[in-house]
């Protein structure tokens, strides 16, 4: 990439932020953090959610579309693939598809885990379709971790209908289920002779249940979120095209400075009733968007 930093209109460059719903928007809201003179476009494939339990045929066809409208109709220069599940399967797929720089989660994620993790041994907890395809496996296989994943598809679906909140009951059957998830985890881990000291959040949803994953993981064990780890790389990324320096422009905007537009194929009312949970921060107004079957 060269630096285009004399040229205007690249100093508030447009990134594009694709995920299968509205999880992805905890990756928006880290990546605003870091760049909060940059335009955002952000679509989230509602109508073809959840990605997680599909082939990866059908995942990489939804998830080039969507990346093809990003780029095409919003002009984004920029593609920042939020969900684990099309990040896993897809980014070839979705970087043959558009002519911009394509960022996906796992390695970022795989990055941060190895940065916290001391004995070299990681689990990894995603979608189905995400532990099926071992790309976090082989992510952190690349970086000399040994990685034990599980699927959790029952977080998901929690997530979206809010029970989260540790002090109602909802929550409370949140909380078990994760129990249930991580004692199997840990099982396993002990069985394969491992000593994980990392649980890396190989999902867009799972940052919202990050108190009580805290709270279930054994002692010694730090909960590390790819969403954050994405947005830092894709942030390092930004400001070399830019040529700038990354300290730059890390003053944290406040919410009406931030420049958002987003999109869904679906549902645009639950988008905006719920997504300002993911994003920490009112949605605004969501555009419906047809991408087709
Ligand atoms: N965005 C997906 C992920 O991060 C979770 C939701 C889905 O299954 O589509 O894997």
């Amino acid at each position: 990439l060269t630096s285009r930093a004399t040229s205007p209109a690249v100093n508030s460059p447009t990134i594009g932020v694709f995920d299968s719903g509205f999880g992805g928007l905890t990756v928006l809201s880290s990546l605003i953090e870091r760049l909060p003179q940059a335009r955002f476009a952000f679509l989230g494939d509602t109508a073809r959610l959840p990605y997680g339990s599909k082939s990866r045929r059908t995942i990489a066809r939804y998830a080039a579309e969507s990346a093809q409208f990003l780029v095409r109709e919003q002009g984004a220069e920029f593609l920042v693939i939020a969900c684990n599940t099309a990040s896993a399967l897809a980014l070839d797929a979705i970087q043959a598809a558009v002519s911009v720089p394509v960022l996906g989660v796992i390695e970022p994620g795989a990055a941060a885990a190895r940065a916290a993790s001391r004995t070299g041994d990681v689990l990894v907890i995603a979608t189905d379709a995400t532990v099926q395809s071992h790309a976090y496996t082989a992510a952190c296989r690349a970086l000399g971790l040994r990685a034990l994943e599980k699927a959790c598809p029952l977080l998901v679906p929690l997530v979206e209908e809010g029970w989260t909140d540790t002090s109602l009951r909802t929550g409370a059957v949140t909380a078990e289920v994760i129990r249930v998830y991580l004692a199997e985890l840990t099982a396993e881990a002990a069985a394969q002779g491992l000593n994980p000291d990392v649980l890396l959040l190989g999902c867009t949803h799972y940052p919202l249940l990050r108190p009580l994953l805290e709270t279930a993981v054994p002692a010694g064990v730090r909960v590390i979120d790819s969403a954050q780890a994405a947005a830092e790389a894709t942030a390092q990324r930004i400001h070399q095209y830019l040529g700038e320096q990354p300290n730059a422009t890390t003053a944290i905007p406040s919410a009406a400075a931030a420049n958002i537009r987003c999109f869904a194929t679906d549902s645009v009312e639950k988008f905006e009733r719920l997504g300002s949970r993911f994003l920490g921060q009112p949605v605004g107004h969501v555009q419906l968007v047809d991408l087709g079957g």
